[in-house]
């Protein structure tokens, strides 16, 4: 049985690691701290919240003295840490609180791990798993091989440069203190629960209100997406079998441009309310119920500043050593996502008016 701190989990993809853990592993403990930034949403942990397996903290990566106390006070194990400021445009506008939680939070659940494990002698075995982005190692052209764990960090936006500077300290802690830890990089997720000022949730909810869909630059720009619930299978494979100390690359092996991606995204969601009446009443202004293409709504902008030309992943090493191998494909994932957002409304809704958001951190906030 292992006791898990996982860090951010209120957010994207902490929220779908917690479903994914618990529903695989339901005998273990799962404390969850979040600070419920924005981005941090306890509607996305609905169904969990009242396990008695399952604790939620309301609290900051950056407080060393409460991370300490819970590791201490629950026995845990194993942290978890997805816990950031995760949105590239975001820490173009306003980089300090990337500094301060990406880089100066992680170097506090560092501290706090290593006093309660390794100077505290109450850790062994422990593990601490880091979870970062693909974007450390900046960007490539088309013809360059994806990126492997061997390559060089070059980060271009505040956001990569803090999450670089993380996955440095990580690496520290192991080197110089013995901390067990791990490291993995992944590429562009997708799927339920995620913000909508991310790519794919942007542009599916934009078109159900008949919005414009933003298209930075020309377009061309390359990710390589993957399913969410894959990488919490990747990170679970690099916490029962990954080695300690190493960084394992996690992707879907999936480049798309963008415009690609927004008019596939297009397409499936004209589909969609073309083949059904209710849609038809719950989202009248989409494109769809008015004979037209959801393509129509496309707008070219000003590029993003600095803005990455291609991300992809080689996953070789995750895939000999660990035998991860993505189960979701692109169409199903991408028809998964769409139908998830038609489903919830009302998560989607209260996210972008923050109102279910407060409900439920004053029901349930330590
Ligand atoms: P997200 O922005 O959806 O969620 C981040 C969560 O962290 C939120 O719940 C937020 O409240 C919480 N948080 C922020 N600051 C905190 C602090 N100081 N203390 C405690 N909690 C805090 O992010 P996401 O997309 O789920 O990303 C999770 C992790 O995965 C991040 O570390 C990100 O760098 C990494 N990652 C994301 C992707 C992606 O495509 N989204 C891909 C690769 C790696
Ligand atoms: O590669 C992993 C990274 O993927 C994670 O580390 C980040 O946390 C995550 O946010 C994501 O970063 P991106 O910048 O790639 O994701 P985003 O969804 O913001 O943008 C995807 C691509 O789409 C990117 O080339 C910018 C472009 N874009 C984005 C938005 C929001 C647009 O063209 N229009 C938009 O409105």
């Amino acid at each position: 049985m292992s006791k898990l701190l996982v860090t951010g989990g209120a957010g994207f993809i902490g929220a779908n690691f917690v479903h994914y853990w618990l529903a695989k592993y339901p005998q273990d403990r799962v404390v969850v701290l979040d600070a419920l930034t924005y981005a941090g949403n306890m509607a996305s942990l609905a169904g969990i919240l009242e396990q008695d397996n399952f604790r939620f903290v309301h609290g900051d990566i950056g407080d060393e003295d409460l991370v300490a106390t819970l590791l201490r006070e629950e026995s845990l194990d194993t942290v978890v840490n997805f816990a950031a400021e995760s949105h590239v445009d975001r820490s173009i506008h306003g980089p300090d609180p990337f500094v301060t939680t990406n880089v100066v939070g992680t170097h506090s659940l560092l501290k706090a791990a290593k006093k309660v494990w390794l100077d505290g002698g109450s850790g062994r075995p422990h593990r601490f798993h880091h979870v970062s982005t693909d974007e450390v190692y900046g960007s490539l052209t088309p013809e360059e091989p994806p990126f492997s764990e061997t390559n060089a960090y070059a980060p271009n936006s505040p956001y990569s440069a803090s999450k670089a500077a993380s996955d440095h300290l990580v690496r520290a802690y192991h080197h110089t203190y013995g901390l067990e830890v791990t490291t993995s990089n992944c590429s562009n997720n997708y799927g339920p629960y995620q913000f909508p000022e991310k790519l794919i949730p942007l542009i599916i909810l934009n078109i159900l209100e008949a919005k414009p869909l933003p298209i930075y630059g020309d377009g061309l720009n390359i990710r390589d997406w993957l399913y969410v619930e894959d990488h919490c299978r990747g990170i679970d494979l690099v916490l029962q079998k990954g080695r300690v100390g190493e960084v394992y690359n996690i992707g879907g092996n999936n480049e798309w441009t963008n415009i690609e991606i927004v008019r596939l995204v297009c397409g499936l969601v004209d589909q969609g309310i073309a083949a059904s009446e209710i849609l038809r009443q719950r989202f009248p202004h989409s494109p769809a119920c008015l004979g037209n293409k959801a393509e129509s709504l496309i707008a070219f902008v000003k590029d993003r500043p600095g803005h990455d030309r291609r991300y992809a992943i080689n996953a070789e090493k995750s895939r000999n050593e660990l035998g991860y191998v993505p189960q979701e494909s692109f169409e199903t994932g991408i028809r998964k996502t769409i139908d998830w957002y038609l489903a919830n409304e009302d998560w989607w809704r209260a996210v972008m008016n923050g109102s279910y958001r407060d409900w439920l951190e004053k029901q349930y906030a330590d």
